[in-house]
């Protein structure tokens, strides 16, 4: 929930189509901002999965992925399918936005290090059935898109039986408070179990020019195993000592009390075949 002046927010249903026309854009205005804060935190070929800094090297939620094929869906600037392919897998990225692309674009040709990507929608990948033994999203897409029973089940058409998918999202239970990084943010202010999504409005246009939707952990759970995934991990990073960063909601004051990032691991065990 990062702020675009001058917009205003509101709560209400959004369609996919709304979303990803309103995000899309929005990813593209933000990019530069967004690769200029983040990008030496996040490294040109660093896997963190989120403000806390839990790199994928201490976390292992995504199993070996030395010769296996790894899509990362919402990719940015493909840092995180950089530390993949310097591991020995085969990783891409797709992303929303062509300015994050043009970013990765620009970290490739820096690095030497390319990671093959494509701009498309994590509710329609276009990707053959079966094509990948690994799909991850480091804050990637999940929280933009409406349609998420759409992504999952995309997630595991890609995916070959007994493939990894893991993600992370902001933790569900961050929704109950507002979106502040200081002590006015540890009060709650809202339902954990109000879905309604979170939108901005250009208040020039009238468009909705961001959105971000919420579900809770139950959600989650419900959503994985009702596409055919066995829950194996749900980290819950917490924030380390003398970690001074702050990243829109997420900080030091907050991150003593509360959760910031909820980290899922599941592998891909249909009872049947699709
Ligand atoms: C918070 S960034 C995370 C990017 C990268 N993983 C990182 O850690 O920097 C979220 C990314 O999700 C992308 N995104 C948003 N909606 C998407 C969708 N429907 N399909 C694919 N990517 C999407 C945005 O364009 C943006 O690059």
């Amino acid at each position: 929930m990062e702020n675009h002046p001058p917009v205003r927010v509101e709560r209400r249903a959004v369609s996919e189509e709304e979303s990803r026309r309103a995000n899309g854009p929005d990813w593209d205005r933000y990019a530069d901002e967004y690769q200029a804060t983040h990008g030496e935190f996040l490294g040109d070929a660093g896997f963190v999965w989120g403000p806390e800094g839990l790199t994928e090297a201490e976390a292992r939620v995504l199993g070996d992925v030395a010769d296996r094929d790894v899509l990362e869906v919402g990719s940015g600037a493909g840092q995180c399918s950089r530390w993949v392919r310097a591991q020995g897998g085969r990783s891409y990225g797709l992303d929303l936005s062509m300015r994050q692309l043009q970013h990765s674009r620009r970290i490739d040709l820096e690095t030497g290090a390319p990671v093959p990507s494509v701009l498309g929608t994590a509710t329609a990948l276009p990707f053959a059935d079966d094509s990948f033994d690994v799909v991850f999203s480091s804050f990637g897409a999940l929280q933009f898109i409406s349609d998420i029973e759409t992504a999952v089940a995309e997630t595991a058409r890609v995916l070959r039986r007994g493939g990894r998918y893991a993600f992370s999202i902001t933790h569900p239970t961050r929704w109950m408070f507002p979106d502040d990084p200081g002590e006015e943010g540890l009060t709650a202010s809202q339902s954990y179990w109000d879905r309604t999504p979170y939108v901005e409005v250009d208040d020039e246009t009238g468009r909705v020019s961001y959105v971000e939707h919420h579900r809770t952990l139950g959600d989650w759970v419900a959503l994985l195993a009702g596409q055919g995934f066995v829950i194996t991990d749900l980290r819950e990073p917490e924030w380390p000592d003398n970690h001074e960063r702050v990243w829109g909601g997420w900080s030091g004051v907050r991150g003593q009390f509360t959760p910031g990032t909820a980290i899922f691991g599941a592998t891909y065990s249909p009872t049947t075949t699709p």
